[in-house]
């Protein structure tokens, strides 16, 4: 076998035409959708975990590889729920490339599936794709995608619960952001790559998951610059080609690691992660009183002190990011005094605090804001998932809990997290994984991102 069959095996490959995705491994399978997670509180985190690849740089990173009729090849992508509903959705266009439609069967279970509607659009002059589903974390509207589209000269219609969208050849424009969005920047920076001419974008996202998505957008032969600031130019090109690229850890993972080592009174390193990503999140811990050294690519953290309570507000990039907001509430409910967490982002993302509550925290939600008097022991009880980081702040918390808690609902954590459980278990965690297996053809859950 040549090494670049092997590396073919090994990452997920996309064509433009012939798509050809080969995991060699994955742990999640539809028949596990009702597993639980029984976890037992009490045990330091000591040792090491190794940071997956991060999630929502990986799932762009993919929508960009409909950019070209080249192979793409990704490194670091993380084995999770979400990457392999991106595959089939891929996949599923591979097959009808002429007819490049994304369904709602595929969509509707993660909201990132809009990134394929720019490079779609851009690529093959017209795209139609299901418009996103409900969403457990607020309205999360797509209006920011489709009226930066229509700025770089798309038509669009929206009908049947579908977006068509068509242009002969998307040329360059101004597009200023009403406000910033993420995988709003990521889509017209990845549509404006092969528009004729110029495109300027302002109030652009800064998340670093942007500037990996320009990385490997400018190794396929696009012309960007000014990605990581709030104003991002893009000299469309003809072609694209193809390219190699690792993705970033995820700093999420990495973040939600840290508050259970924290909360746990742990000593725990992460590998292959990037701290410098992390900003906002360690200088709250520190001044909570937490011990983080921090490298290039690793951290440690020790809990040598006693934890008190800090005011959180959620951010864009570079502030606090809204994807901890959920593990650092947990935290809160352990620290000396009352922290006040601001909800920023999303006008309905504190689901965890009702649960949290049932485990016996002390938390009063006043629309964005969460009150979380702190230093309540928490106790066993069974609780729900109702979102992929709500799910992590109920699995921080069991991890200190008296007794024995059941945790319902786990695929919400499987979309983002890659094998938690493993890995927790691996650094003293008492966690395992129970499963009540399905039928086969049992509907996948409605879940966005
Ligand atoms: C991304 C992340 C998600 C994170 C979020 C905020 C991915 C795959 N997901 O989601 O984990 O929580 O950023 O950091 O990268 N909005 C509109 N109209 C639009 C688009 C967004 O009004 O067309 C609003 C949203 O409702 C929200 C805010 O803008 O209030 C920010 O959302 P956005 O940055 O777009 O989040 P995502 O990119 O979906």
């Amino acid at each position: 076998m040549t090494p670049d069959r092997v590396d073919e095996l090994k990452n997920p490959v996309v064509r433009g035409r012939t798509i050809r995705i080969n995991f060699n491994r994955t742990h999640i399978s539809p028949e596990r959708l009702m597993d639980k997670f029984v976890i037992r509180g009490g045990n330091p985190l000591v040792g090491s975990i190794r940071v997956s690849g991060a999630k929502n740089a990986a799932l762009p990173a993919m929508a960009a590889a409909l950019l070209t009729d080249e192979p793409v090849i990704l490194e670091n992508i993380p084995d999770v729920r979400d990457i392999q509903t991106e595959r089939n959705l891929l996949v599923s266009m591979g097959a009808e490339v002429e007819n490049p439609e994304a369904a709602y069967e595929l969509v509707k279970t993660m909201r990132a599936s809009t990134l394929v509607l720019g490079p779609l659009l851009a690529r093959m002059g017209r795209a139609r794709v299901s418009q996103p589903g409900g969403c457990a974390i607020g309205a999360r509207p797509i209006d920011l995608h489709i009226k930066g589209l229509e700025r770089l000269g798309a038509s669009i219609r929206q009908e049947h619960g579908y977006i068509e969208a068509s242009a002969d050849r998307l040329r360059g424009g101004h597009i200023i952001f009403d406000k910033i969005t993420v995988t709003g920047t990521e889509d017209l920076m990845m549509a404006a790559t092969l528009a004729q001419g110029e495109t300027i974008m302002e109030n652009c996202a800064r998340e670093p998951e942007v500037v990996d998505l320009a990385a490997l957008l400018t190794k396929m032969g696009a012309k960007i610059t000014g990605a990581g600031t709030h104003t991002i130019q893009i000299q469309g090109v003809d072609k694209l080609h193809g390219a190699r690229h690792r993705i970033i850890p995820d700093r999420i993972e990495a973040g939600t690691f840290v508050i259970a080592a924290v909360l746990t009174g742990g000593d725990l390193s992460l590998t292959n992660c990037d701290p410098s990503h992390l900003g906002a999140l360690i200088q709250k811990l520190q001044e909570c009183g937490v011990n983080i050294r921090a490298s290039t690519d690793s951290m440690r953290v020790t809990n040598g002190h006693r934890l008190v309570a800090a005011d959180i507000v959620t951010e864009e990039y570079p502030g606090f990011p809204t994807d901890m907001q959920a593990q650092y509430m947990a935290l809160a409910t352990q620290a000396e005094g009352t922290a006040i967490i601001t909800e920023n982002i999303f006008e309905n993302r504190f689901m965890h605090a009702q649960e949290l509550v049932r485990m016996g925290a002390n938390i009063r939600v006043e629309g964005r804001r969460a009150i979380v008097r702190g230093r309540t022991p928490l106790s066993s009880a069974a609780v729900q998932c109702s979102d992929l980081r709500a799910s992590a702040s109920l699995v921080i918390a069991a991890l200190v809990a008296d007794g024995e808690t059941i945790l319902d609902r786990v695929y919400h954590i499987d979309r983002g997290y890659e094998r938690i459980e493993e890995k927790l278990k691996g650094v003293g965690a008492q966690i395992r994984r129970i499963g009540e297996i399905l039928p086969k053809r049992a509907a996948a859950p409605s879940v966005v991102a």
